[in-house]
């Protein structure tokens, strides 16, 4: 049993790391409740959803908040069953032979010994006989390596991993043995709301700057980019990473060339920039990303340049000159 839970107060101290969880992480008090409570019974979990909906934001979150210590790992076609567990350092087997010194454990070995969390980036993207390493230990708690022996779970052993569903890009199918062996969390994009505070906080370096970030640009920003997210010609829209990135760069692109943020010639192109590469088009459709994202800034933005007599000048200022009549 974890810490958390062998103490007398336990249910004090569970609120506490959900109250500390809330302050580090924009909304999400439903999944942190639901993580905490799984990770605080040794359940292990994955959480699962579209890229940028905060999955590594709340596990790191959890793994730090928790104090037990974790074992960090970045799943890749590269990661064979040899780098989770550990190995026999080739050089110093030749003098010492299979010395149970002479092997170099892998943060799964590490994490069995410490009794802490084993935590998985990017599951759906490690490799079959890997995953079949970790599937042995989510339900023995124990694994067998050639010339050491057993290697057994102290308490606290478990896992958590992230990763993201499987009809997104460069992901495969994950096993429904895995599956059977975790409690899953499924997180879908922020609301409005929350993703307005993210992409607040991402920007704010000390007090809001009311001048250079007024609420209602971000405000504007993140509708954009939600948009994306139900344009019938998208596939798989931005993130708020897009967001994040659009309101960095119109900062900078206002200063450069001595605009308003709000100016179209600034915002068109910082949208372009920024979600034109992150969205995925539909197979079959004939138009370009540049075309969608000057399609939905102009609905979006409309409103707000117009008034300011922009326009037209925005519209010339597009680079691929993609912008539609309307
Ligand atoms: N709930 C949140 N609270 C604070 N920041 C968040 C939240 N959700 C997302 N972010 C911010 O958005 C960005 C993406 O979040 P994060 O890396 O956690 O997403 P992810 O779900 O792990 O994405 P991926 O599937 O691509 O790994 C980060 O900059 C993070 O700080
Ligand atoms: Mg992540």
């Amino acid at each position: 049993m974890v810490e958390v839970m062998a103490e007398p107060g336990r249910n004090g101290d569970l609120h506490q790391l959900v109250d500390r969880l809330s302050a580090g992480v924009v909304g999400r008090v439903r999944e942190i409740e639901l993580a905490v409570a799984a990770i605080a019974s040794d359940r292990h979990i994955v959480i699962e959803g579209p890229p940028g909906t905060g999955k590594s934001t709340l596990l790191r979150a959890i793994a730090r908040e928790l104090g037990i210590g974790f074992e960090f790992v970045e799943g890749n076609a590269e990661l064979t069953p040899a780098r989770v567990v550990g190995h026999f350092d080739p050089a110093r087997v030749l003098s010492d032979g299979y010395d149970p010194d002479v092997f170099v454990p892998g943060p799964l070995a590490t994490a069995l010994q410490n009794g802490s969390l084993l935590y998985i980036e990017e599951l759906n993207r490690v490799p079959e006989e890997t995953l079949n390493v970790l599937i042995t230990v989510m339900s023995e708690r124990e694994i067998t390596v050639p010339r050491l022996g057993r290697l057994e779970a102290a308490p606290g052993f478990r896992l958590v991993a992230a990763m993201n569903p499987f009809d997104a890009v460069g992901t495969a199918r994950i096993s429904g043995a895995v599956y059977d062996r975790m409690c899953r969390i499924a997180v879908s994009y922020q609301s409005t709301d929350d993703e307005t505070m993210i992409v607040q906080r991402a920007v704010a370096s000390g007090p809001p700057d009311e001048t250079k970030d007024p609420i209602d640009w971000i405000g504007l920003v993140v509708e954009l980019v939600r948009a994306t997210r139900s344009h019938p010609d998208v596939r798989i829209g931005s993130s708020v990473r897009g967001a994040i990135d659009m309101v960095f760069v119109a900062n900078s692109l206002a200063e450069l060339r001595e605009l308003p943020v709000l100016a179209p010639k600034v915002s068109l192109d910082a949208a372009l920039v920024s979600l034109s590469g992150r969205i995925r088009v539909r197979e079959g459709t004939t138009r370009t990303p540049e075309d969608i994202i000057t399609e939905l800034w102009e609905a979006t933005f409309n409103r707000t340049t117009g008034e300011g007599g922009g326009e037209t000048e925005g519209k010339a200022g597009a680079p691929t000159g993609a912008t539609t009549s309307r």
